[in-house]
């Protein structure tokens, strides 16, 4: 089963079929492939934003199914009585280490075994089903501690609390099960969607997470706050927009459009900066207005208008965050470069606005650098937080996709703009008419990511790479080196 693709088996579940992986061992193959195949389907699914939790949740699911199945062959092993009490302590104080040891001769015994573990997964109109079964029963007093455990970590509201009840555990297994239990709370699919039973052949642990995730109180605060901030936001410059409609008309003279822009220190400021960047290098630097739009030509500066008049709203509202900026216009950069190699010269202009304006919810969500978000991540507290997805894990509940998408609405802008912004990490979602901007801009901003290495090649969709001719790894890392080159020789600081 293993060799199916993530993308295939993303299709699976969205197509409401079960799809089961079975294994002896966690390899770290499995838990990439485990991983990526959940990162697929809840970018599907613009949830996001819950992919470290999953992550974090279904790794103890799988390592507590391997452990118990390790126990049981390692009491076989032995010679010892795994019912009996004396006897289960005296074992347990060895497979403790050989268990960490993560041997090879431990892989051999599993595998020889048949004992094994398998995840199923399914979608259904309740949400998506997590199952890690294992083929061993749950002792009766193993069943009564988990209980206890999960019981009492449902009361815990905080990482700190928690910690301090249950540092003293002997197994030291409570840790795992209170922070599932923790996670799942805070993250809104909720404390009650763990289980465990066991049959006295199998035992099975579970989560269902909700497709409409309930948020808890203090994140719809939080929530709240977003949307009046976007009610509250201007409405998008009249003059701005009267400025782009002139440049797609051709009754009007370059002298009129200069006379508009000159009105307008900011925008004049972003024209000249362009036009005599290393990107428009000419022989001589352009000394006005007018000679600046000549040499950026009419499509690149409605570009630079409507990016320009975007970025001086949100910087005079939020906070100036250079690095979202520097990091939008990148993306920016190599949208365009990819759409001018795969041959649609006429849709660069549209893919480096859309790599321009991607992340524009972005800045709203880090803005929000109240008392409340610091409140909130302390209580998630937790060490494997994803670079990328800090602040939308905190916030629980709303990504930067759907706040962008908010904006983009509220300032009439074309949909392929708003195409691009809200389904940059969702690409398969996209419409036809808008496939390609929002494939490329998604592409771009994958390859931005993994320079900053918080992604990695394995979570791009197959299909998005198919369509270019990049499903090789090897073909796709010579055209980012390609691109990486090209910003380094001519990219400019928007
Ligand atoms: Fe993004
Ligand atoms: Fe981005």
């Amino acid at each position: 089963m293993l060799h199916e693709d993530t993308s295939k088996l993303t299709a699976k579940v969205e197509s409401g079929e079960a799809v089961k992986l079975s294994f002896h061992y966690n390899t770290k193959v499995i838990d990439k492939f485990i991983n990526s195949l959940f990162f697929k389907i809840l970018s599907n699914n613009d949830m996001n934003y819950l992919h470290g939790v999953i992550e974090s949740v279904l790794r103890e699911m799988i390592v507590n199914a391997v452990k118990a199945n390790s126990k049981r062959v390692y009491f076989q092993k032995h010679d010892l009585d795994i019912t009996d009490a004396a006897q289960y302590e005296t074992g347990m104080i060895e497979f403790k280490s050989f268990f960490l040891n993560d041997s090879l001769e431990l892989r051999e015994i599993l595998k020889e075994s048949g004992y094994k573990v398998e995840l199923v997964l399914k979608k259904d109109d309740k949400g998506f089903r997590i199952y890690v079964n294992n083929n061993t029963g749950l002792l009766p007093f193993e069943k009564e501690r988990i209980n206890v455990r999960i019981e009492k970590a449902k009361m815990y509201s905080d990482f700190s609390d928690m910690y301090m009840d249950i540092s003293d555990d002997s197994e030291g297994e409570g840790l795992g099960i209170s922070l599932t239990i923790l996670f799942l709370k805070n993250s809104g699919i909720g404390e009650n969607s763990f289980h465990i039973v066991s049959n006295g052949e199998v035992t099975q642990s579970s989560i269902t997470v909700p497709l409409t995730i309930r948020t808890p109180e203090a994140i719809e605060l939080i929530q709240r706050r977003i949307t009046e901030d976007i009610d509250d936001l201007p409405t998008f410059p009249e003059h701005v927009t009267e400025l782009r409609q002139m440049c797609f008309n051709m009754d009007i003279s370059l002298n009129e459009i200069s006379e508009k822009i000159s009105l307008d220190p900011s925008l004049v400021a972003s024209v000249m900066k362009l036009a005599n960047s290393a990107g428009f290098v000419t022989m001589h630097r352009s000394e006005n207005i007018t000679d600046a739009i000549k040499i950026i030509g009419l499509k690149n500066l409605d570009v630079i208008l409507t990016a320009t008049a975007a970025k001086k709203i949100l910087d005079e509202r939020f906070s100036d965050f250079r690095e979202v900026w520097s990091h939008c216009n990148k993306v920016a950069f190599y949208a365009r470069e990819l759409a001018v190699k795969f041959g649609m010269i006429q849709k660069g202009e549209k893919c480096y606005l859309a790599g321009m304006l991607h992340d524009l919810g972005k800045l709203v969500l880090l803005s929000l650098n109240s008392e409340l978000v610091e409140h909130i991540e302390k209580v998630i507290a937790r060490k494997q937080l994803g670079c990328c997805t800090v602040l939308e894990e905190v916030t629980m509940g709303i990504s930067h996709s759907s706040i962008g998408k908010m904006i983009a609405e509220k300032w009439n802008f074309p949909d392929y703009i708003k195409e691009a912004v809200s389904r940059h990490h969702s690409p398969m979602l996209a419409s036809d008419e808008t496939r390609d901007i929002v494939y490329l801009t998604y592409i771009a901003n994958c390859m931005c990511m993994m320079e900053n290495k918080c992604f990695n090649f394995h979570n791009i969709e197959d299909e998005v790479l198919k369509r270019y001719g990049l499903a090789s790894q090897n073909d796709f890392s010579n055209c980012h080196q390609e691109l990486m080159f090209k910003f380094e020789e001519r990219g400019t600081q928007f």
